[in-house]
């Protein structure tokens, strides 16, 4: 049985499964969804044992992060720790369990680590003590949060929790400044408060965790976030280094958008990435990151380093392509202007249409001037929606979108568009979005090439990324390795020929 509260109750299960010497079970009781985790046992006996030796750890351990390999470490000193501690008999009697445990608090998240570990969680959240840990689940998503069976019982249970993720991050939290936006070292990110000085309910986090495998492009055309035809089109823009933007709610999956189309990028260009919190991860060799520095003391403010100037930076830096993870402020004038002056350029902005997006672009602190609009060659919409037919979340790329000039006006015209009926992307034809696309039209005229070839190119690439789904080339590395050698192959007869001067 998955938790007493159920015990012979009305609950439906979805799932089950391991994670480790974890079991999960999904279920859902009046209505609601839960993720129950059950751990090993720890009987009476075997706990004794454990908190002698988890108090003596955690006072005379050296910090862990010195170590190279903390397991082998841990593993290696609590046999003696054991005997000094005069509990040795009964650790070798619980071994199994009480290495789960020690290793769990010491090295893993502790209370969390199991969803943590489990890589179908996106997402964990607490807003206070004894309020369930919920999380967000990937294949259970007709409920946008699952509540779990994991509690912090008390403000101070969960306060030292917080502060110790704070000090895993290298960051610091207390209640001269009780909010932190920081990164784990695996590189997930978390969001978090202290106390009750700003969050009401207590001391409260969120982590969005960095999923291990990022979806490739291969996987959002296996969802049918986007078609295989869209991913064409938008390639050819990226390989032409065209200004694309990315927009949508929180999130509904524009980083995870943006960082499939960075794949897509050729393999020898120099990519700059400029990122407040390290999302992105590129293949290419000559990839150079870049990531904002922040001060929450004032007086160290002058040390902050932030996103316009990391652009401005970047620009100097001399790259075929940069990339900014998520514009917010002036910096997208910056990477505008960059555009005009002929680098690639990808971003993401949080505006639900074009419209908005327009809007937002326009007014302060973004204040983009309306001519320099018509530098953006394109917009993808993306949208996190419920299915009407399944109740389940699916993330859809909704329209793309060029931005036209008509007069003193700047029209989108929409090239793609989703319907929701149908569970389709159109147009499915290269010929009817050749016809559409001004941009395409442009792109044949600097080139030099017809009207026929560069519909052609789009046939070929949307065949190129079916082949790649037919033949289950899902992986990253493997991913880029077959967009790495489509390059290659294609070197000799590039239609695209980039200045390279
Ligand atoms: N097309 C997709 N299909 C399924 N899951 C997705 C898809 N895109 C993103 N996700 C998942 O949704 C979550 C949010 O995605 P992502 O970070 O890309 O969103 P975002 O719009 O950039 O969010 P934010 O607004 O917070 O920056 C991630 O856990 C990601 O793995
Ligand atoms: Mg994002």
């Amino acid at each position: 049985m998955v938790s007493g509260k159920f015990l012979g109750k009305d609950y439906r299960k979805f799932l089950e499964y391991n994670v480790g010497e974890a079991t999960i079970t999904i279920l859902e009781y009046k209505g609601k969804g839960y993720y129950m985790v059950q751990e090993p046992k720890l009987e009476s006996d075997a706990q004794e044992t454990y908190n002698i030796l988890i108090d003596y750890l955690y006072k005379s351990l050296k910090p862990l992060y010195t170590e190279k390999d903390p397991i082998g470490y841990i593993e290696g000193v609590l046999e003696e720790v054991a005997e000094e501690l005069g509990v040795k008999e009964k650790y070798e009697k619980y071994y199994d369990i009480l290495h789960y445990y020690i290793l769990r608090d010491l090295i893993g998240y502790g209370k969390i680590d199991v969803p943590m570990k489990d890589p179908r969680v996106e997402e964990l959240a607490v807003e206070g003590p004894g309020i369930p840990v919920a999380i967000v689940h990937r294949d259970v998503s007709e409920y946008p949060w699952l509540d779990t069976n994991i509690y912090f019982n008390s403000e101070e249970e969960l306060r030292a929790y917080v502060q110790k993720l704070a000090l895993r991050s290298g960051k610091h939290i207390s209640t001269a400044y009780p909010i932190l936006e920081t990164r784990l070292p695996e590189g997930h990110r978390a969001a978090l408060t202290l106390s009750k000085e700003v969050s009401g309910r207590g001391s409260s986090f969120v982590i969005r965790k960095f999923p291990e495998q990022p979806l490739t492009i291969t996987h959002l055309l296996t969802l049918n976030t986007l078609s295989p035809l869209e991913a064409a089109y938008l390639w050819l823009i990226v390989e032409a280094q065209g200004l694309i933007f990315i927009i949508g709610a929180m999130a509904s999956g524009k980083t995870t958008l943006l960082q499939s189309l960075t794949t897509l990028i050729p393999p020898d260009s120099r990519v700059i990435t400029v990122e407040d919190t390290p999302e992105l991860r590129l293949p290419h060799e000559h990839w150079d990151p870049l990531y904002t520095r922040r001060s929450y003391n004032p007086a160290e403010k002058w040390m902050s380093i932030d996103l316009h100037t990391l652009v401005k930076f970047a620009w100097r830096r001399r790259a075929e392509y940069i990339i900014v993870g998520e514009v917010r402020g002036e910096e997208v004038q910056v990477l505008v202007q960059a555009s005009a002056s002929g680098h690639g350029g990808l971003t993401t902005l949080h505006a639900d249409t074009v419209d908005s997006m327009m809007v937002r672009l326009m007014s302060p602190p973004l204040n983009v001037k309306h001519s320099f609009l018509t530098l953006i060659w394109c917009i993808a919409v993306m949208k996190r929606l419920r299915d009407i037919r399944t109740h389940r979340i699916i993330r859809r790329l909704t329209s793309i979108y060029e931005l036209e000039v008509e007069g003193n006006r700047i029209k989108p015209i929409e090239i793609f568009s989703w319907n929701p009926q149908l569970d389709k992307h159109l147009p499915e034809n290269p010929y009817d979005v050749y016809e559409k696309s001004f941009r395409l039209k442009t792109l044949a005229k600097r080139y030099g090439i017809s009207d026929e070839e560069v519909i052609v190119e789009l046939q070929t690439r949307k065949e190129f990324l079916e082949k790649l789904v037919k033949e289950d080339i899902f992986d990253y590395d493997n991913v880029a390795l077959r967009l790495f050698e489509f390059y290659s192959i294609k070197r000799h007869g590039d239609v695209f020929e980039r200045d390279k001067s």
